[in-house]
């Protein structure tokens, strides 16, 4: 079952999916989009194409669970979290088991725990985080980090939830994050559920607030973070960066370890999804060109410090 985030905040609806390509459908078209909260999906999908197969031996089982994981690997190309997923239930089923029934409950188990532990991580980044901002902060967020994103409680809006918990006055600027507005829809959904005080900016008025002293740190969260601290996140997350470093501001980037990619040493190795051009959704003279990069890199050089699980990490960054 997934809440269907493209329906939010209008409709609280929720899907049923019966097979892996069905999760794989979700994940591409971002019924469940969020990079902690697109591997889980993709975990359930393995499991779920293990329960489904029709195969009554092991060898013809794991080949179906490695096409299925093969197909949901490939939904989306910037958030690491959905091949790490996809990896982890892979060499679940690679482990040995009984018969093919053990195997599809031992990856029914995995995709719980994947979830379980991912929620848990945001917690611990949430307790981390809050420490970092004062009381009475004006924090700014780029896109949605939330429970949405991440299977529960979220990671950049993990640090402002703990954070609120400790000092209420905390105030929040929630960029609308075009084209599709996951800022407007779904953070501030999720701000208001939480009743935490929010207030919706375009994405351009971010500078202007600055400039008026009326942000006190930036909070977002990531989608692929290289070695070096390099970190890939929504589109406009890099402009965010460059503003604050020019108001001498706090940048904060926080993500699990799921979102940390050992293979990949800066950000010029992250590949970066380009979408269709009809979700701008703006009129233009017909045959326009439209360029719709979904995400960008900051680099780990605007970054004061990365949020994760473990706790603060400061410059120079070294993940692996
Ligand atoms: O295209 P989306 O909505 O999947 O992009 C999501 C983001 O960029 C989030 O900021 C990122 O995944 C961090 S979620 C904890």
């Amino acid at each position: 079952m997934l809440l269907d985030q493209t329906r939010l905040p209008a409709e609280t609806v929720e899907v049923r999916l019966e097979t892996w390509q069905e999760v794989a459908d979700a994940i591409r078209t971002m019924v469940v989009r969020g990079a902690p909260a697109i591997g889980i999906a993709a975990a359930y999908g393995v499991a779920l194409a293990a329960a489904r197969s029709g195969a009554d031996d092991l060898g013809t089982l794991r080949d179906d669970v490695s096409r299925a994981g093969a197909g949901l690997a490939q939904t989306r190309p910037t958030a690491v979290n959905l091949t790490w997923a996809v990896t982890r239930m892979r060499a679940r089923a690679d482990a040995p088991h009984r018969d093919p029934a053990g195997l599809r409950e031992a990856l029914r188990r995995e995709a719980e725990a994947i979830h379980a532990e991912e929620v848990a991580r945001c917690h611990q980044i949430g307790g981390h985080g809050a420490e970092l901002l004062r009381a009475g902060a004006q924090v700014l967020t780029h896109c949605n980090a939330g429970a949405l994103a991440t299977g529960g409680y979220g990671t950049a809006l993990g640090v402002i939830r703990s954070a609120h918990r400790r000092d209420p006055s905390l105030h929040v600027w929630v960029d609308e994050t075009r084209p599709l507005n996951q800022g407007a829809r779904l953070t501030a959904w999720e701000l208001r559920e939480e009743g935490i005080s929010a207030t919706l900016i375009t994405d351009s008025t971010a500078g202007w607030l600055m400039a008026q002293g009326k942000v006190d740190a930036v909070i977002t969260g990531a989608d692929r973070i290289a070695r070096n601290g390099d970190a890939a996140n929504k589109i406009g997350t890099y402009a965010l960066s460059i503003l604050a470093r020019a108001h001498t501001l706090p940048f904060y980037v926080a993500a699990p370890t799921s979102t940390v990619d050992p293979g990949i040493a800066t950000g010029e190795d992250i590949p970066i999804e380009h979408r269709r051009p009809d979700e701008l959704g703006t009129a233009v003279p017909e045959g326009f060109g439209i360029y719709n990069a979904a995400f960008d890199v900051t680099p780990a050089a605007n970054i004061s410090a990365i949020i994760t699980e473990h706790g603060v990490r400061r410059p120079p960054y070294a993940f692996g």
